[in-house]
């Protein structure tokens, strides 16, 4: 199995990229500063590129069975497009090929806006989140009218914490009260999805 990961080299992206090379699979990692990714391994290709440059991309997706997008950003900026932009250059480059899409957007997109609590709602998101937020919004829309298998995962609040690979999916978010998540479980669903995709065309909310 062969995993390209765009924004591998931190984060979820990073976390997911040990867990996939322990399970023996190939993967390659595709950001602006990958090369200076702290992991070395042979079945490991680090590509220095941006996710916004549609060549770089299609030049690395031909050989792979499933792309991931764990790609972040803290730049808050009104006309911010790097998340619905970037979807369309990973679909473009699948185009016409059977391939999974696996992508992360986060608690708070689409539906689950008033699912994120009061803090998140008032402050978090108006303030600091805005435009990414309006962007991801976009993206999850991009990909639920697509062409190819897909999975968004929504991660809840994220921290640096352990795997425990103890949490719950939720696709039903009536009640649903989100908390925090690891990054690492976070890439832990992403790989028993890769494995076994049973949440697909769903957007699951990930939280302890
Ligand atoms: N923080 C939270 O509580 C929370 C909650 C729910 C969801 N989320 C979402 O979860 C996702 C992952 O977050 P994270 O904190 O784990 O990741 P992160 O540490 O922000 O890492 C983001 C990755 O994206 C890459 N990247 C950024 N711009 C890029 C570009 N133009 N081209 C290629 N790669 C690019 C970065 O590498 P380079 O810099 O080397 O390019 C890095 O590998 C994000 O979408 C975030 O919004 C966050």
């Amino acid at each position: 199995m062969k995993i390209f990961i765009l924004g591998g080299s931190k984060g979820i992206g990073l976390c997911l990229t040990k867990l996939a090379l322990e399970k023996g699979y190939d993967v390659t990692v595709m950001s602006r500063s990958a090369e200076n990714m702290p992991i070395v391994h042979k079945n490991l290709t680090k590509i220095n590129g941006d996710g916004l440059d549609l060549q770089k991309i299609e030049e690395n997706v031909e050989k792979v069975d499933v792309l991931i997008s764990t790609i972040g950003t803290r730049n808050n900026k009104k006309n911010q497009n790097l998340f619905s932009e970037t979807t369309k250059n990973l679909l473009s480059a699948i185009n016409g090929y059977n391939k999974l899409l696996i992508s992360v957007t986060g608690i708070g997109v689409k539906e689950t806006l008033d699912k994120a609590g009061f803090l998140f709602n008032k402050i978090i998101l108006p303030f600091f989140l805005k435009n990414i937020y309006r962007d991801k919004n976009i993206q999850e829309e991009i990909i639920k009218h697509c062409n190819t298998q897909w999975i968004i995962v929504r991660p809840a609040f994220l921290t640096n914490g352990p795997l425990t690979g103890r949490y719950r999916i939720v696709t039903d978010f009536n009640n649903l009260k989100v908390g925090k998540i690891s990054r690492m479980d976070v890439a832990h669903f992403i790989l028993s999805q890769i494995e076994d995709p049973v949440y697909l065309k769903m957007a699951p909310v990930l939280t302890y």
